[in-house]
């Protein structure tokens, strides 16, 4: 290993048409612009109003947060590449996209198995949820996510900044994908590949199997429940947090069901691009608009502002 790294990388992206490199461009800026923006009027609102000082919506706040870092680190640089042809991504950058997508991607993970144990509370122990769900461990659950997603994307990318790689690399993605660039690494990766798996085992696998656990016992409480009213009312509860976690889970997943074949960087590209470019744009919108305490935010905080600029317009 002599350690010399390369001053860039390329990022090849998609091969695409130059007609069809503009509509890509124009359908990443505006998913990028929603995404952005969704997610900016979630954190508002849940600032904003007193009635979603709840533990879910604390996390959800999180969540957001998260959403807007990791899709800020991938498609600005996406988007250039793509409008200006210019596919050189600096090394520190490329770690950067690393650490950034890493450190973010668990924290969710993480948070949303959060969200599942607040669920469970919710519904399986009612009576005690005060006392389970308060400040303090709301505070130490989220420090604890933000705090192994850091330390997890830090090692990694530390190991992936000593690897050696060849002068002028070609990374055959739209962003510095984990996966990717150590396929392309010229030193012996073996140990990174050891520790990429623990980390799914630790960060994917483990929260995956705590989630399905607290959904049983929810769907167990749920059946026992008398009144068709009371059931409906119970899972409905579970409902936007249950969408979420399928949808974060199900892209990764079946990313990893596609067995290897010549094509399936191809197909790993475009479930990146799913899992970059609408996965955190469904997330508000799962929460927002099945949601009536968001929907009766929005409205409460409109109608404030309204009033407010309607009061400072006849003043004047
Ligand atoms: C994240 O969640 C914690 C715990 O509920 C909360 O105290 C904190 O304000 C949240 N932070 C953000 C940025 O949403």
């Amino acid at each position: 290993m002599n350690g010399t790294n390369p001053k860039n990388f390329r990022l090849l992206s998609f091969p695409v048409s130059a007609d069809f490199q503009l509509v890509l461009f124009i359908g990443i800026l505006l998913l990028y612009s929603l995404i952005l923006l969704g997610n900016l009027v979630i954190i508002a609102l849940i600032s904003l109003t007193p009635q979603l000082r709840t533990p879910m919506y604390y996390f959800l706040c999180n969540l957001s947060v998260q959403d807007v870092v990791y899709v800020s680190a991938i498609l600005p640089k996406f988007l250039t590449i793509t409008i200006t042809k210019d596919s050189r991504i600096s090394f520190p950058g490329c770690i950067a996209q690393m650490f950034l997508f890493t450190f973010c991607v668990g924290t969710e993970f993480l948070l949303l198995t959060s969200m599942a144990y607040d669920r469970y509370v919710a519904v399986c122990a009612p009576l005690h949820y005060p006392n389970i769900m308060s400040r303090v461990t709301c505070v130490l659950l989220a420090l604890a996510s933000w705090l192994l997603g850091f330390l997890t994307a830090l090692v990694h990318s530390l190991m992936v900044s000593f690897a050696s790689f060849c002068s002028s690399q070609d990374i055959n993605h739209f962003y510095c994908d984990l996966k990717t660039v150590i396929g392309v690494a010229s030193s012996d990766t073996t140990h990174i590949k050891t520790l990429l798996f623990a980390v799914c085992v630790l960060l994917g696998l483990f929260p995956f199997l705590l989630i399905l656990t607290s959904y049983i016992f929810i769907i167990m409480t749920v059946i026992r429940i008398r009144s068709s009213e009371g059931k409906v009312k119970a899972f409905s509860s579970c409902s936007s947090h249950l969408t979420v976690v399928i949808l974060f889970y199900g892209t990764p997943l079946s990313s990893y069901m596609i067995p290897e074949s010549p094509h399936s960087q191809e197909k790993d590209k475009t479930l990146s691009l799913l899992y970059t470019a609408v996965v955190p744009l469904l997330n508000p919108l799962v929460y927002s608009l099945r949601n009536k305490d968001i929907l009766a935010a929005l409205k409460s905080v409109t109608d404030k502002y309204f009033r407010f600029s309607i009061n400072v317009m006849s003043r004047k």
